[in-house]
């Protein structure tokens, strides 16, 4: 009996429980490069499969009842790669609007954008638009892309909207500030998920990921498949979130 009551626990504890899985995913999909210099192939190759990937996880993701997906797909720094990498980077997210459009939404993929859209080329910018206006009754799982993103532009773009809008000085407080953020109506990421065994959060929801859990993997984002995926959500859900408080503050 005391065995089969250790089994029972030890299946349960690399089970994906339900009421533990988390509603907001941010993705840092990191390695695209050393996986195809691993492979002796082009970097290109290597966003090529990234990009593939994108559409297998993001199947995983409804499946295992994520509501929300946020993936770091180009950010404020990224623009000092090599002119040709930057140009390739667009030209994906393009080629993903073109090619997948019609099927993120027959799926109910709510596509958003985070980021500024100024310093994108102007047709890249309407069809990103397009694409938000498009899908913006789905409600299967929301796919925020941060695209020319970067966490403390995010918050400086915050601070000057607040003046602008002449908030006066004691009604700035926390709850203001992420309403004014690009995530406003989203709850943070619960879970900040980093693939190539990178420990930094580049810039990266920097405000909203304050008390999200971090997890780290060293395989590269295009071998990052949905056992993967699964594992780092099972390896969530054992995590003990405290926001602040202790142990025995916190009812399970
Ligand atoms: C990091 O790998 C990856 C990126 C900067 C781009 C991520 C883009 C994709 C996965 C494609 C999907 C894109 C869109 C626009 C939907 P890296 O190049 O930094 O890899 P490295 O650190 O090994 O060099």
């Amino acid at each position: 009996m005391a065995l089969l009551t250790q089994d029972a626990q030890e299946i349960h504890q690399d089970a994906l429980l339900p009421d533990r899985i988390p509603r907001h995913v941010a993705i840092i999909m990191d390695g695209n490069g050393r996986w195809a210099k691993a492979r002796g192939l082009p970097r290109t190759e290597g966003h090529r499969q990234g990009t593939e990937n994108l559409r297998k996880i993001l199947r995983a993701c409804v499946e295992f009842g994520v509501e929300i997906l946020t993936i770091y797909a180009f950010s404020t720094e990224n623009w000092a790669r090599p002119a040709a990498e930057v140009q390739m980077l667009m030209k994906i997210l393009e080629m993903v609007i073109d090619r997948e459009l019609k099927d993120l939404d027959a799926n109910g993929v709510q596509i958003r954008h985070i980021g500024e859209l100024r310093g994108i080329a102007p047709g890249l910018q309407k069809k990103i638009r397009q694409a938000c206006e498009y899908t913006r009754n789905n409600h299967k799982l929301i796919l925020n892309v941060a695209f020319n993103y970067g966490g403390r532009d995010e918050i400086v773009h915050a601070v000057r909207r607040i003046v602008e809008d002449h908030i006066p000085i004691e009604k700035i407080d926390e709850s203001l500030i992420s309403r004014y953020l690009y995530t406003s109506d989203l709850p943070d990421p619960d879970l900040i998920i980093r693939t190539s065994g990178e420990l930094r959060v580049s810039n990266f929801l920097i405000w909203q990921g304050a008390y999200s859990e971090l997890y780290s993997t060293p395989t590269y984002w295009p071998d990052f498949d949905k056992e993967a995926l699964r594992s780092a959500l099972i390896a969530y859900g054992q995590r003990k979130r405290r926001f602040g408080q202790t142990d025995e503050q916190i009812v399970p």
